[in-house]
């Protein structure tokens, strides 16, 4: 057998642990597997005293993580720490420039530096990899770049983040509203308690801008990403959505248009025939659509430490066997620069709700809009009757575009008898 791969991992959390353990527990398979043995080597946290549930003894402990990555035993360095830049991102550089591989679970620090980065690997000759920095478990990239490779990738979409699933889902099944349900969430541990990143969509944006690179071999473009969160989405909408024949889903979708890559992030109407409607809880989904093998689904958990130590793990097997992918499917210098299509020249079907004082003559004032903004309706409900109360009132609207879209709500919005904001929803046909 050759000599063991030696690794140093920075970040001793949830998926450092996690990463520790799979080692200890699956060595023989993983031995034979590579033909090699994977061994930690040394580790890097900011408490040495503290319970991770594995044992460090056999490690080199370093205080200042950045000096472990020159070690002459390490061949990987592991960073599990987080953060788009600081310390990860310097640890990642000092590891490249000093010839190490890099292994890294961190969406936000490849979302903001992953062209860099790689290209800096692909100087020196090792591998940037990330596997888990995508959809946790679910083995994404590698499908993309390898499994994928024939294919010319149009689009990819996906459920890319967890709590905003188990948020929905929860909503849907319990009658609640999206605060409610977030609280649960935080105290299940299921979200963050500043939830920020999670909720308003910045999470599944990161893995969608790096997917969108690996789809469509451009740089990563993080800052092109249209986005928007779940806290508006709320009962009352899902419930709709379900009698429209709808479910309402956070997903990013990234395509390549004729205008350049569109790229969003926000509450979707998908409709329940579609596979990703049935993906719910805690669970992720990404779709790729290939010009030959047509559209193909991934699901699994998109983190906590067994599904995400998982895919960190797989890299490394990766690099002991020797197999070296360019990070972004092409080498680096090849990747093209993104261009950005306009989210205002977006064209798609619309949900809107709007509460309106119920009375005669207020629907054809809306409809007046409606026309003169050349949007046409496919479907309105009205619930009940209360008249001079406010009532909810349900559109449905076909295929627009988004500035003709935004326009139409804003002229909306000023009527004396619209009594909040109108709240819309993206309906994708997928
Ligand atoms: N958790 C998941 O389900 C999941 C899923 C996908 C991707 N990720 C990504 O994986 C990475 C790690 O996440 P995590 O959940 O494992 O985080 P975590 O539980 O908060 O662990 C972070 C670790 O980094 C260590 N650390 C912080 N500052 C450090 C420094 N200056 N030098 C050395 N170590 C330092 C901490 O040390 P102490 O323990 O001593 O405080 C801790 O062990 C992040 O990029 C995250 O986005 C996580």
């Amino acid at each position: 057998m050759s000599e063991p791969l030696k690794v140093a991992i920075a970040g001793l959390g949830t998926v450092g642990a996690g990463v520790i353990k799979i080692l200890n527990d699956n060595a023989d398979v993983l031995s034979k597997r590579c033909g090699r043995s994977i061994q930690v080597v040394a580790v890097s946290a900011r408490n040495r005293n503290q319970d991770r549930g594995v044992s460090l003894d056999d490690f080199a402990w370093y205080d200042d993580a950045t000096e472990m990555v020159v070690a002459k035993d390490v061949d990987v360095v592991l960073e599990l720490i987080g953060g788009s830049d600081g310390i990860a991102k310097a640890l990642c550089e000092k590891a490249i420039a000093n010839g190490k591989h890099v292994v890294t679970a961190n969406k936000a620090l490849i979302a903001h530096h992953g062209s860099a980065l790689g290209a800096a690997a692909e100087t020196k000759n090792v591998a940037l990899s990330y596997e888990a920095a995508v959809a946790g478990g679910i083995p994404i990239i590698k499908a993309m770049r390898e499994g994928l490779a024939a294919n010319g990738i149009k689009r990819v979409y996906g459920i890319l983040n967890g709590t905003c699933n188990y948020i929905l889902t929860a909503m849907r099944e319990t009658g609640r509203e999206f605060e409610d349900v977030l609280k649960e969430a935080q105290e299940l541990g299921y979200a963050e308690a500043d939830p920020s990143f999670d909720v308003d969509g910045v999470d599944a944006a990161h893995k969608l801008a790096i997917l969108a690179s690996v789809a469509f071999g451009r740089k990563v473009d993080f800052d092109s990403v249209n986005v928007e969160g779940i806290r508006h989405v709320s009962f009352q909408d899902i419930q709709f959505a379900t009698e429209l024949g709808y479910r309402i889903k956070l997903l990013g979708i990234a395509t390549e248009t004729a205008n350049g890559i569109e790229q969003r992030v926000h509450p979707c109407m998908v409709p329940l025939s579609a596979s990703i409607a049935a993906v719910e809880d805690v669970f992720n989904a990404v779709v790729v659509d290939g010009d030959f093998v047509d559209t193909t689904m991934y699901e699994g958990r998109g983190a906590g430490e067994g599904p995400t130590a998982s895919a960190v793990v797989a890299d490394l097997v990766d690099i002991a066997r020797g197999n070296l992918v360019p990070a972004f499917g092409i080498p680096t210098s090849d990747l093209m620069d993104s261009v950005p299509a306009s989210m205002a020249g977006h064209r798609g079907a619309y949900y809107v709700r709007l509460m309106v004082v119920d009375k005669p003559g207020v629907f054809a004032e809306i409809a007046t809009i409606l026309q003169d903004n050349s949007v046409s309706m496919e479907s309105v409900i009205q619930r009940g009757r209360s008249p001079g109360e406010a009532v909810p009132v349900v559109l449905t609207l076909h295929d627009t575009t988004e500035a003709a879209m935004l326009k139409t709500l804003e002229t909306i919005g000023q009527l004396q008898t619209v009594l909040e904001p109108p709240r819309m929803i993206r309906i994708e046909s997928l």
